[in-house]
């Protein structure tokens, strides 16, 4: 059988996004989770940015893209994401290897660097195509969920914490100031910009009903940000980001915090909590499997340092 024939592209095309978004769909209906990140998804439809690739695999025969695989050149790394059409993953391993190969060789010609490929609910064969195109098993990120409402066991007599809803146009300067504050460390939480505020406050989604934060002695003290999934069974209310300033670390805000974003979603009629949490964060696993949270999935990143070549 032959290998398919890649088409790099720097810039996605009205045609290309149709293409791809048909072939991202087809995949969520079958893997129930969307094959790529938000982040990622954002770059596709906006065209992609600078140091954006999309890489679209044809094969003859069918009028459809059979993979696809994205590379978004991050601050200090490259990201990379694909996915393989269900039709044709009977050939999962050879498509996979093709396309992340051919994604690799764009960050190769492009300088190099680090590369982070995450793929949703990882099977051996993923396993098997990153080490054909020479990466490695990396973080693990855990999809957490517990049913809504929480139940007053695992509340431990917590109060109520006093919240108020994001102000769109007044407090995006003091959250990214406390958000980068909180994920200094963190590769993709950390280093937001007003830009990339901004870009979430237009997706459809976004409520800032919903986006609580908690102030003391008018300072921002901590937040919880959630997120609500309509179109997947069962509706899914996220955790989307939460953080406590550090300087109010380890007094209780964090679960407090959770909890209003839990129970603000159980008000909007959600019955399932969901978050994403790095399997090596155990300040947050730890509070979360305290609130009742069990594991879902995991999401693994596959990465490597990939050399520069002309
Ligand atoms: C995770 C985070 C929100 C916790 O906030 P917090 O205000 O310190 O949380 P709390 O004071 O309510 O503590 C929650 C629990 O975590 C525990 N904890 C705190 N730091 C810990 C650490 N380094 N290791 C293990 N447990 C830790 C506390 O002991 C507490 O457990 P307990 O209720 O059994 O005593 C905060 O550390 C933070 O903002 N981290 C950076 C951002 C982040 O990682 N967000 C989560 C991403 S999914």
């Amino acid at each position: 059988m032959s290998l398919p024939r890649v088409e790099v592209k720097r810039q996605m095309g009205r045609g290309d996004i149709d293409a791809v978004s048909a072939l991202l769909d087809v995949a969520e209906s079958v893997d129930g989770h969307r094959p790529l990140g938000e982040h990622q998804w954002l770059d596709l439809v906006q065209g992609g940015r600078e140091g954006f690739a999309g890489l679209v695999a044809w094969e003859p025969g069918h009028d459809h893209p059979v993979a696809y695989a994205q590379v978004t050149r991050g601050p200090e790394s490259w990201a990379l994401e694909f996915v393989v059409d269900p039709h044709h993953r009977d050939r999962l391993a050879a498509i996979g290897a093709e396309v992340v190969g051919a994604a690799l060789d764009v960050v190769a010609s492009e300088g190099g660097g680090h590369v982070h490929m995450w793929v949703p609910k990882p099977t051996p064969v993923h396993d098997a195509i990153a080490t054909d195109v020479g990466l490695q098993r990396g973080r693990e990120l855990l999809q957490l969920r517990r049913p809504l409402p929480v139940d007053e066991a695992h509340r431990s007599g917590a109060e109520p914490l006093a919240v108020r809803a994001f102000v769109v146009g007044q407090d995006e300067e003091t959250w990214l100031e406390v958000n980068n504050r909180a994920f200094r460390h963190h590769p993709e939480q950390g280093g937001w910009d007003v830009e990339t505020i901004r870009n979430r406050e237009k997706q459809p989604w976004f409520d800032p009903d919903g986006f609580l934060l908690h102030e003391q002695d008018g300072r921002l003290a901590g937040f919880c940000w959630t997120k609500v999934h309509k179109d997947v069974d069962p509706p899914l209310g996220e955790i989307y980001v939460i953080g406590t300033d550090p300087d109010f670390e380890g007094q209780g805000l964090g679960r407090r915090l959770v909890l209003a974003g839990l129970d603000w979603l159980a008000g909007e009629g959600l019955t399932v909590g969901m978050l994403y949490v790095d399997a090596t964060n155990k300040a947050a696993v730890h509070l979360y499997e305290n609130l009742g949270f069990t594991v879902d999935h995991v999401d693994r990143a596959y990465v490597g340092d990939i050399a520069a070549r002309p």
